[in-house]
């Protein structure tokens, strides 16, 4: 079975380029490694994806919301299999599964940033995730002026390079609801200490990525294959 691996933090905490880094760096090592991402991964969680993240959609409800992000996850774990014992269906041919963003994102945005009950969103994730849960979690974590400054400056070149859809729905939300989403994140951290592994998100690309390899190398010797 695929070891999973996904990557949550505030906006801007540079969780995607770590991943990369992650990718490339398992496959020079000679594993089979399969990215993928939340909201999205699927064609149907891409489609989903672009509702949840037009800005034009700011009065989408919260329920509504949440609802969104768990059927994406639901479409994801059916596609993938993981779990499953079965071979040749994508993700689960592959030694490594790595996921930008998954359940811990919406118990952080959903429950702590939108106040929904995190016991409801618990069960939600079950369902939507057929209750697998990661191998390893890693949470880069930063202040949140600076994620939101980097996710900023991010946006603004995205939409000039490609004149594309802004994808700063969340990056618009007051700096108290990011607060909290990172509040939400460390407390995840603090509850599941075995598979939630707390990264600084300061230190610089090179420093974060050795000590995520040093984590997942540590990580590996106790999964079981
Ligand atoms: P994305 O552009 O992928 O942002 P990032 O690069 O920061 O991951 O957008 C994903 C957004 O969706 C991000 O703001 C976090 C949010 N989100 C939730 O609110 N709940 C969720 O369950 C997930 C998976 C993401």
């Amino acid at each position: 079975m695929p070891k999973f691996i996904t990557f949550e933090g505030i906006e801007g905490c540079g969780k995607t380029t770590q991943l990369k880094l992650l990718a490339n760096h398992l496959r020079e090592k000679g594993y089979s490694v399969y990215e993928t991402r939340e909201p999205g991964g699927t064609l149907i969680g891409d489609q989903i994806r672009k509702i949840l993240l037009n800005p034009e959609n700011k009065n989408i409800c919260s329920i509504a919301e949440l609802f969104l992000y768990e059927a994406c996850r639901a479409q994801l774990i059916k596609e993938l299999r993981v779990g499953s014992r079965e071979s040749g269906v994508r993700g689960n041919d592959k030694e490594f599964i790595l996921c930008d963003r998954f359940i811990d994102s919406t118990i952080a945005y959903q429950g702590y940033g939108r106040g929904i009950d995190t016991e409801i969103i618990e069960g939600l994730n079950m369902i939507a995730s057929n209750d697998i849960k990661p191998d390893i979690t890693i949470l880069l974590d930063m202040d949140v002026k600076t994620g939101l400054a980097r996710a900023r400056g991010r946006n603004i070149n995205v939409n000039v390079l490609q004149s594309n859809l802004s994808e700063s729905r969340f990056e618009e939300e007051t700096l108290d609801f990011h607060e909290k989403v990172r509040e939400g994140f460390l407390k995840i951290a603090s509850e599941e200490p075995d598979r939630v592994k707390v990264v600084d998100a300061t230190k610089g690309i090179e420093k974060i990525q050795k000590e995520i390899i040093r984590i997942v190398e540590m990580e590996q010797k106790k999964i079981a294959v």
